[in-house]
């Protein structure tokens, strides 16, 4: 017998913005699965969540992403195992911990010359702007062997994306956005070409056009990576450093067992994560009828994973609103076989803004309430101003 579904409370008039945890729970509230008025299912609970992710047979990436309507296969996104795995055994390789430590020592270079311009501009500076945005553009060029000179028209270009393909923003996207992100994919195509006949070095563009020369992927599926990765591997990571340092700013006594202490500083970065959730909820669309919490979503339903509810999930993490010292098991990085491909990579740049800014700029505080941006595919901030002199 199965249950009337509860209806999803209206995410827009949620206070997301000041109050998250509040908003989280009155999402949890809902049920552990909920239905809007258009018939898109929203998955809420931690084991339901999880179930989701595992599922693949029936909870499918392919058709969900298919809406994004890209001229690219979103690879590894869009595609459901079994296929799937062929592609992850290609790029696990480069995003082992072991490869995201041989970029330590340059990606360290680059944050520490980003604090130095911070600390020259003034006392108060937002730090989403002068650290969070560039410094990932940056990691972006870097592991693909570009100069860094590129980083601004990078930007400028994932913002365009991010406009045409957010299903969250309440912004129309433009024309304009739609000529900007194609100079992207010349800019892309320009480069596959140059390194197929230049001599090719060590960076991944390099290693990933020496696995399309033994037939491991093609030509169009390594466009699609590298859209992935910028889609992906860029606003995720800003959010992440954002949520982080303003934590931080409001908290000399975390601050201080932070700095002094690794294991510390390890658990801070897993529970801003948790408790953030850069990658709100995942989509996915059902391939078949299937019974959740005793709720049947109908085959063909869209359905949002919910993983930043279910990283506030009580009955899996005691005290979810809180950042605790000793926790496991978050779904920032999603589950299943589409775990975060960029985990290391995320938790290496985070980790180096954290030493960094934390040795050279012990003491610091906000100067004005952080701006979140809401609804977005990406839980981030827009601006926070941070006051270096205190
Ligand atoms: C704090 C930063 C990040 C967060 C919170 C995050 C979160 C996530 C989540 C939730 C998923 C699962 C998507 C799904 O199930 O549909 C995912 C997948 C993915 N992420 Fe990340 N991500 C981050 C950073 C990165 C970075 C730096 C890269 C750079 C390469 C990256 C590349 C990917 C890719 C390629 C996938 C698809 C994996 C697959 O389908 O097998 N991510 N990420």
């Amino acid at each position: 017998m199965t249950r009337t579904c509860p209806a999803i409370p209206n995410q827009a008039t949620l206070p997301l913005l000041d109050d998250r945890s509040a908003a989280w729970k009155i999402i949890h509230d809902a049920g552990d699965v909920a239905v809007s008025e258009d018939g898109t299912y929203f998955l809420i609970g931690a084991d339901a969540v999880e179930s989701a992710a595992k599922n693949t047979e029936v909870f499918s990436s392919e058709g969900a992403f298919a809406l994004l309507g890209s001229p690219f296969p979103l690879v590894p996104i869009a595609v459901d195992p079994p296929e799937h795995s062929r592609y992850r055994r290609v790029l696990n390789k480069f995003f082992s911990p072991r490869s995201m430590a041989e970029h330590e020592d340059e990606l360290r270079r680059q944050v520490d010359e980003l604090i130095d311009g911070i600390m020259a501009s003034g006392p108060v500076c937002d730090v989403v702007s002068a650290l969070a945005v560039p410094f990932p553009s940056q990691v972006f060029l870097t592991l693909f062997g570009l100069p860094l000179k590129d980083r601004d028209r990078l930007i400028g270009w994932k913002n365009a994306i991010i406009e045409l393909t957010d299903t969250h923003a309440v912004a129309e996207s433009t024309p304009e956005s739609l000529l900007v992100a194609g100079e992207l994919l010349s800019y892309l195509a320009d480069l596959i070409k140059q390194r197929r006949v230049a001599a090719r070095g060590v960076d991944l563009l390099s290693q990933l056009l020496a696995d399309r020369d033994e037939g491991a992927i093609t030509d169009d599926e390594l466009m699609g990576m590298c859209f992935i990765f910028i889609l992906a591997g860029l606003d995720t990571v800003t959010s992440a450093v954002g949520f982080a340092l303003s934590a931080l700013a409001q908290d000399a006594d975390l601050r201080n067992k932070v700095r002094s202490d690794a294991a510390v500083a390890a658990a801070f970065m897993e529970e801003i994560l948790r408790v953030e959730s850069p990658v709100p909820s995942v989509p996915r669309v059902t391939t078949a009828a299937v019974d959740v919490d005793g709720v049947t979503i109908p085959a063909g339903a869209t359905c949002w994973l919910m993983m930043g509810a279910a990283n506030r999930d009580a009955r899996r993490f005691e005290d979810p609103h809180l950042i605790g010292e000793r926790r496991t098991g978050h779904f920032a990085f999603g589950r299943g076989p589409h775990r975060c491909l960029g985990s290391h990579l995320a938790l290496l740049e985070l980790r180096l803004v954290i030493e960094q800014w934390l040795t050279r700029i012990p003491d610091f505080a906000l100067e004005s309430p952080p701006e979140v941006i809401w609804p977005s595919a990406t839980h981030g901030l827009r601006r926070l101003e941070i006051r270096i002199d205190v």
